[in-house]
């Protein structure tokens, strides 16, 4: 059997479907960018997969999914059912058969490491690459995945892209866009992120995402192990002027109530800090582009908020925030939070997930304030002077819902980035920006229109 350009691992659940549906959407696009393209949806259930492919029959307007003519021309996807995440046989044959795996099965600490290495080892069983990309949020299993595949994911030339929804494209590879706005004559110093989620009502994400919360607060204490090992064998960024003794700019929020609640007059919001992965993908991205020796790389300290409406909407989120990490770290803690996912996030998460009206109400900001030292202005600059920034840009990351429209598009974003920019992406085991900084895919996202990013100051 021939192999297909991408396969969607999970395409039944609710992410992959959407992914399948979304890269059904770009049939056309698919086609001019790759020859002869062909792709397959895989998963445990063949009942579920024909639903899906059902779905995509009306999105593509093909009349028949039995038609193999349809398949073959690479209109409708190829059915591959059986493949179970523990069934490490289904994984490679599936991983045989495809360019690339967009998985989108999760929680990813729990489920994900066999879909990596099968990919590995499809890799080198069949001699012909098998690249792989992924839906994760969780910090601990990206920096796991990094730490223990990628020597030989690099060596067997395989690229494995973590992080590739909205955790984490808009932001780490909005890094890159917003240190190309400061301008060639500018050595970038520091970048604050805010994330702001908009919604005209109720907003509500999957019961997976949480489970994977579950999972990642519990595992502090294996995320501190793995990433002193990790980081002792990789490279620190470190920006020039920290190295110089001077200033990064970055503006410190007012704090309150013991430090609890605190005000950004850069994003003019109360903010906390950001608990999900952006920062730790973004530090990873440096430490790996250093590691690579990318030229011209210049690193930058990062911090990253969460942006809030009000006072009280902070409070409201550090009293169930609270609740949340004291009870993550006990077995039956983790159990009650589990069974009633409504109640311990204050309906932001339900195992029945989003409405489509929910969906349709609910938006994201990431705003991206970057700041460099001219190299004028560095070159007169005495080290300790503490000198700040004289050049500043922001930037603007729009888009829809974030979980579930914005992370289908950026992940075929970068489905199509890794399809079509040959060497250009990077192999090993990487982030979004470590992986694709030198191809299109900023361009490709702009053009498409619906997650953008612009220069707004
Ligand atoms: N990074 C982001 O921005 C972002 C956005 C959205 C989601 N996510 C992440 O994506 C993951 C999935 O979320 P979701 O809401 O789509 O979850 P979901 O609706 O529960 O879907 C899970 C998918 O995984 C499959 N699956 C589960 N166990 C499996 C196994 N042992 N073998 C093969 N397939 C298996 C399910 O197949 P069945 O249908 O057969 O059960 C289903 O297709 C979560 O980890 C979530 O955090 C991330």
């Amino acid at each position: 059997m021939s192999r297909t350009h991408l396969c969607v691992l999970g395409a039944t659940g609710f992410t992959g479907k959407r992914v399948a549906y979304e890269l059904a959407s770009q049939i056309s696009t698919l086609h001019a960018e790759n020859k002869g393209f062909t792709w397959s949806i895989a998963g445990r259930r063949a009942s579920a997969l024909e639903e899906v492919l059902a779905q995509i029959m009306k999105i593509v307007g093909a009349a028949d999914g039995k038609d193999s003519d349809n398949t073959e021309k690479g209109l409708l996807p190829r059915i591959i059912s059986g493949v179970d995440v523990t069934d490490v046989g289904s994984l490679v044959k599936m991983a045989s058969q495809t360019t690339l795996v967009l998985n989108c099965v999760g929680p990813f600490a729990e489920l994900g490491e066999n879909v990596v290495k099968a990919v590995l080892d499809a890799s080198e069983a069949t001699g012909q690459v098998t690249h792989y990309a992924d839906v994760t949020g969780e910090t601990y299993f990206i920096e796991r995945m990094v730490r223990l595949y990628r020597d030989r994911a690099a060596k067997l030339g395989c690229t494995i892209i973590h992080a590739a929804g909205v955790d984490s494209i808009p932001t780490d590879i909005g890094v890159l866009y917003a240190k190309m706005q400061l301008g060639a004559d500018v050595v970038p110093a520091g970048i604050e992120m805010g994330f702001t989620l908009q919604s005209e009502g109720r907003m509500t994400f999957n019961f997976a995402t949480y489970a994977s919360a579950v999972a990642g607060f519990a595992s502090r204490k294996e995320l501190s192990a793995n990433r002193k090992q990790l980081f002792s064998a990789l490279p620190r960024a470190t920006p020039l002027a920290v190295e110089k003794g001077l200033s990064t700019g970055a503006v410190k929020p007012k704090k309150s109530l013991g430090g609890l609640v605190q005000y950004h007059d850069g994003f003019h919001s109360h903010v906390m800090p950001f608990f999900f992965t952006d920062p730790a993908v973004v530090r990873m991205s440096q430490s790996l582009m250093l590691e690579a020796e990318v030229k011209d790389f210049q690193p930058i300290s990062f911090v990253g908020y969460f942006t809030l409406p009000s006072l009280l909407a902070q409070l409201v989120v550090i009293v169930f925030l609270t609740l949340f990490a004291g009870l993550c770290d006990f077995a039956f803690g983790r159990a009650l939070l589990l069974r009633y996912p409504s109640f311990f996030s204050g309906g932001l998460f339900s195992k029945q997930g989003p409405t489509q009206e929910q969906i349709d109400q609910t938006s994201f900001t990431v705003t991206l304030i970057a700041r460099g030292h001219s190299k004028a202005l560095l070159a007169g600059a005495a080290p300790g002077s503490k000198i700040g920034p004289d050049v500043t840009a922001t930037i603007k990351v729009r888009g829809p819902e974030p979980g579930y429209v914005a992370t289908p598009i950026v992940f075929v974003a970068a489905a199509r980035s890794i399809l079509k920019n040959g060497e250009a992406v990077n192999r090993g085991v990487l982030t979004p920006a470590a992986a694709l900084h030198r191809t299109d895919i900023i361009k490709v996202l702009n053009e498409d229109g619906r997650v953008t990013m612009k220069k707004v100051a």
